[in-house]
Order: structure tokens, then sequence, then C-alpha cells
């Protein structure tokens, strides 16, 4: 596990896309393994910039999500789906048929689960996985007692989740019950993990995350026994380590 130290957001932001630049141009077929949520978007944004400036191509890159909302539309502006088109698949040129993610529209949770997992292991395993990570600790939808032995799974996200989440919805109501997850298991397999987190609301998850046991009571935890976890931390999710 190596902590990297960032000033500020988007010296966080910077580093992690150069991470994830660096992946790129050593493997341009790589598989990349995305994440949503308020913590990446400063990643793809500066992503989108050098390729702009043509510093780098997704011609070549196969993309695998972390997750998705069940039973929400693709359509919907917060489906992860739209969150991933908005924020970098339609602002680069990485190839539709390359882009994945669990379809949320698929109400058959095992045949679904079943069909990611396949479509991971048909691609041939992740290279590199991002993540953010939850005030609880849960990375991707694997929230706070999942089996660290599970692969895409569909949860129950708990109240702390969709609390965390209703500011991206009209109201709470709004917010989805369910969601389609890669399990801890698929993302320990990835070849390397990048795990980012700014702001003193993560510093005290960070702590117990990085420097407290490795216990499902913690998902993220399990990424200390990872073999190449690198994590991105402003100073102020850092505080406290
Ligand atoms: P955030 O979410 O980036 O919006 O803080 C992180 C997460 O829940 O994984």
């Amino acid at each position: 596990m190596k902590i990297i130290r960032a000033k500020d957001y988007y010296d966080m932001s910077r580093k992690a896309a150069n991470i994830i630049s660096a992946q790129v141009i050593m493997k341009p077929n790589c598989v990349l393994g995305l994440a949503t949520g308020g913590t990446p978007v400063g990643i793809y944004k500066q992503l989108v910039e050098w390729y702009n400036k043509d510093d780098i191509d997704f011609s070549e890159v196969t993309t695998v999500n972390l997750d998705e909302y069940r039973g929400l539309p693709r359509e919907h502006p917060e489906s992860y789906w739209s969150f991933m088109h908005r924020n970098l698949f339609d602002l680069v040129n990485i190839r539709p048929e390359r882009i994945n993610l669990p379809d949320g529209t698929n109400l058959d949770a095992a045949a679904e689960c079943a069909r990611y997992d396949y479509v991971i292991q048909r691609v041939g395993g992740i290279d590199l996985q991002l993540l953010g990570i939850g005030h609880d600790g849960h990375i991707g939808f694997n929230e706070p007692g999942s089996a660290f032995e599970l692969g895409t799974h569909c949860v129950d996200l708990t109240e702390e989740t969709i609390e965390a989440n209703k500011r991206f919805f009209a109201s709470k109501e709004e917010v989805p019950r369910q969601a389609y997850t890669m399990g801890i298991k698929t993302i320990m397999q990835a070849r390397k993990v990048l795990l980012v987190a700014n702001g003193a609301g993560k510093a005290e998850i960070i702590k117990r995350a990085f420097f407290g046991p490795v216990t499902p009571e913690v998902p993220a935890s399990i990424l200390q026994m990872h073999p190449d976890c690198t994590i991105v931390l402003d100073a102020e999710a850092a505080s406290l380590i």
C-alpha cells in the first residue's frame, strides 16, 4: 500500500490522473475499472484536458464500471451510465462497444450479476481499478459487513449511503434502494488499485480503513492486503494519519 499526499483536491485529481494516464501509455489496450461519485470528477476533467491536448488516447481502452443503481433507466441523469458519459465517455475517443457497466435496467439480479462477472473475465480482468471511499468505508456499493469473497452482486443500500447520495436527487425518496456492484473479490483481483479521497469528512475513515484492523466492517480495509494499491489523499483527508 502506497500513500501519496496531495496538497488539495486539484492536486489529488492531477496525481491520480497521471497514474491512470501512465497506465494507458504503458498498455494502450488496458482495462480500466472506473468509479462514480464526487471524488473522481476532477480526475476525469484532467484526463479530458489531456485528451484534448493529444496527450492521452483512449481508442484501445476498455472500461468496466464498479456499480450501477438497480431499476434506474440509463437515461436518468443520476444513473452511473449517464454520469460516466457526461464526465468522460462523451468527451474522449473511447469506443462505445468497449464501455461496460452493470445494466441497472435488467431487474433479474442473478442473471445481470453473472453477465457482468463474465464481461470482466472476458476482457481479461482489470488492469487498474479506480475507487472512492464512502464515509462508512464502502468501496463500490460494498457496505459494511459485505463478505470479502463476493463477485458482482445486488445490494440494499444502507441508510447512510442513501442519505449521502440524496444530494444528487430531487428528494431522498427518489434515491434507488438497490444497486449492482462489483464485489470485494472482483476489486481485489484487479492488478492495480487506485483509491482517492479528499476533504476532512474522509479523514476518520481513511485512518480506520488503512491504519486499523482488516475487517468486513470497514470494507476498504481489505485493500491493505492488495499487492499493488495506491492511495492518493488531499491534505484534509490525510490529516489524521
Ligand atoms: P464520493 O463517494 O466520491 O461522492 O465521496 C465516494 C463513495 O461513496 O465511494
